[in-house]
């Protein structure tokens, strides 16, 4: 029987708690589709943090090459210094496993979770190639002459082509892979020249895949388009920063941060899947967090991992119970966070013939 060593980082917040959930629902899958898995706990974050004065310890990524996958929860709290952990564990975990794709579906489950009107689950179904390993986010630049008049501030973007390269040539790969095999390169190359290097290589890579139709949006007019119609959108390729502000938009176009999901992949090697939402500091221990985003990561690990028919079915039992209204929104307190797990443990569980529509 295949297993799957995966490590599990819960982070700050409400990440316990929808972790937990995720796991549960894993080895629901696991004992459907006749796959195992052993995890390890890794208890980074805030509260690891402010006991030893410890992030993230080095050693630790080279332990993550060890496993199949990591699993995260959230990273963030008040009590530190704003960006210390997220930079440290989110961002140490992309850059030193070189995750370089960071892959959000965007998808509707239901017609009233969506906050345009008129859109039904069909119009929204696209899925973003986010740049996850330079950009903005390198910290090459820094401060100086803080808290004076003179204070200066500064903050590189960067682009290598290997870094666009790779990242148009998956995001091809994903368009081939769908119905519409249709793929949107966003930049800002109006204004940001720097950016040309996007255009250039998405051109060149274009000539490779003659079955994938291509487009091009600047990232302002991207964002208009999203809210007029989602319908036009398939597959999305954009630079880090981009991707980080267009999918939480993206997010609120299928009902809120509670759902959407991530994975940062370098193919072929371990990758890490997270939801996209904060840690939310407020709801934690309260079980009223909704640990569907988190779930929705699981199951994304699992298609990473080769498992898609567990995949398929997690996401249809996801589908079934908000279509159906037994998930009745996605807001925090709709349902225990433990019971929204459960229903979905059990969904996964269950015959597929349940989860036809209306049944
Ligand atoms: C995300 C988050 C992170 C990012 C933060 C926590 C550093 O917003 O995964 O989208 O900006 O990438
Ligand atoms: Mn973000």
């Amino acid at each position: 029987m295949t297993k799957y060593r995966i490590a599990v980082l819960p982070g700050d917040g409400i990440g316990e708690e929808v972790i937990r959930e995720g796991l549960k629902v894993l080895e629901a899958a696991a004992e459907e589709y006749g796959f195992d898995f052993e995890t390890k706990l890794f208890p980074f974050g805030a509260d690891h943090y402010l006991a030893t004065g410890e992030t993230m310890p080095e050693s630790v990524f080279t332990e993550f090459l060890d496993f199949n996958a990591v699993y995260m929860g959230a990273i963030g709290d008040p009590r530190v210094e704003t960006g210390l952990l997220e930079h440290a564990i989110i961002g140490g975990t992309r850059f030193k496993l070189d995750l370089y794709i960071n892959l959000r579906p965007v998808k509707l489950y239901a017609e009233r979770l969506c906050p345009l009107k008129g859109k039904q689950p069909k119009d929204v179904d696209m899925v973003f190639v986010r740049e996850n390993t330079e950009d903005a986010y390198t910290r090459i630049g820094g401060i100086f002459k803080e808290g004076t008049a003179d204070e200066i501030a500064m903050a590189t973007m960067i682009y290598t082509r290997k870094g666009c390269e790779r990242a148009i040539r998956y995001a091809f790969d994903t368009a081939r892979k769908r119905d519409r095999k249709k793929l949107l390169l966003i930049d800002k190359a109006n204004a940001i020249r720097a950016q040309d290097i996007w255009t250039r290589t998405f051109a060149e890579v274009a000539v490779e895949y003659p079955d994938v139709e291509t487009d091009h949006a600047y990232i302002d007019a991207a964002c208009m388009w999203m809210l007029k119609n989602p319908e036009w959108f398939d597959v999305a390729v954009c630079p880090n920063i981009f991707g980080d502000i267009i999918t939480d938009l993206g997010a609120m176009l299928q009902g809120g941060l509670g759902v959407a999901a991530s994975g940062n992949l370098h193919p072929g090697r371990v990758s890490m899947f997270e939801p996209i939402h904060g840690s939310a500091p407020k709801y934690r221990g309260q079980n009223v967090a909704n640990p569907i985003a988190a779930i929705m990561a699981a199951s994304m690990m699992l298609d990473y991992l080769g498992q898609e028919a567990a995949t398929r079915k997690i996401e249809r039992v996801v589908a079934h119970n908000i279509e159906n209204e037994t998930i009745p929104s996605l807001s925090a307190g709709a349902l225990p966070t433990d019971e929204i797990g459960d229903l979905i443990a059990a969904g996964v569980r269950g015959p597929a013939a349940a989860l036809e529509r209306g049944a």
